[in-house]
């Protein structure tokens, strides 16, 4: 019984493993890339959101469900299982070294992002099916960023933790398959990992600076244009 079970753990670990780097993790990459386009102006960003709305919607939709639902939701759900049965190891000063650390961190910022994507969600794809797809154009998402005070933390923060949770993932997944062994193949990746961060960390948050500040978006003179361009 017990083997059967841990088998299955074995198993289903290393799917919720694996699901965290593809598809997951490729799409969070993309989704960042494309986001940054705002930093370019609101024509480059609403190019972006066209071009997904001009596809026939069941492709978009079966894109959607099976690239990117079914395995972020496995990999969450799946995700908080594992943190609930975890024990923190970083807390106890015997083992509070780098890797512990890191390896804690990479927990904690999987339950922030548990709830910053369920947010982030409900803003953006379910209010563009409620409302239609102006609330995710460049103007609706300025309004967001320019018209809250919680915007600019709350996505600046989400952004922080999905870099973290995902280039300190490489490392683990590195280890967890067998393709670092060598205390120097780990330190490598880490070094990797650390520098992959700075990058796509500021990816995220240039689309964030690209929202909040027109002035870097030369496409249109001002706002009040942006707000009729449809493109
Ligand atoms: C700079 C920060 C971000 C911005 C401006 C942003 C923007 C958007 C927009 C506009 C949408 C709606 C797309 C559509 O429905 O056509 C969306 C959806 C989504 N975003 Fe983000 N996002 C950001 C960060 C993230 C991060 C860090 C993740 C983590 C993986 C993420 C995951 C998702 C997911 C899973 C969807 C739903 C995808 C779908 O069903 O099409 N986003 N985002
Ligand atoms: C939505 C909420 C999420 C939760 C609750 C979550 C939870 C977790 C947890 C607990 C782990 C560690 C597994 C372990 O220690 O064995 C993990 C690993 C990982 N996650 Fe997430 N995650 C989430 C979202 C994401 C996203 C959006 C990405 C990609 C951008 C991602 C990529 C990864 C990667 C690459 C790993 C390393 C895999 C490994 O340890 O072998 N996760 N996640």
């Amino acid at each position: 019984m017990s083997l059967t079970l841990s088998k299955e753990n074995y198993f289903w670990h290393k799917v919720h493993s694996l699901t965290g780097i593809i598809p997951v993790g490729f799409y969070m990459l993309q989704h960042l890339a494309l986001n940054s386009f705002a930093l370019a102006g609101p024509s480059y960003f609403n190019g972006v959101i066209g071009f997904f709305a001009g596809m026939p919607w069941h492709i978009l939709l079966i894109l959607e469900i099976t690239a990117i639902w079914l395995p972020l939701v496995f990999h969450a759900v799946y995700g908080i299982f594992i943190v609930g049965r975890s024990q923190p190891n970083y807390f106890q000063t015997k083992y509070g070294w780098s890797q512990n650390r890191m390896y804690t961190f990479q927990r904690i910022s999987g339950i922030i992002l548990f709830f910053f994507l369920t947010y982030h969600i409900i803003i953006t794809t379910a209010n563009k099916y409620v409302n239609g797809d102006e609330v995710i154009r460049y103007a609706g998402m300025h309004n967001y960023f320019a018209g809250t005070w919680y915007g600019l933390p709350v996505y600046a923060i989400g952004v922080l933790c999905a870099s973290y949770h995902l280039c300190f993932g490489i490392w683990n997944f590195c280890i967890r398959w067998g393709i670092t062994i060598s205390d120097r193949a780990q330190v490598k990746v880490q070094k990797f990992a650390f520098a992959m961060f700075i990058v796509v960390t500021l990816l995220g948050w240039s689309a964030l600076v690209g929202f909040l500040i027109p002035k870097y978006s030369q496409a249109t003179p001002s706002y009040s244009a942006y707000t009729q361009s449809s493109v």
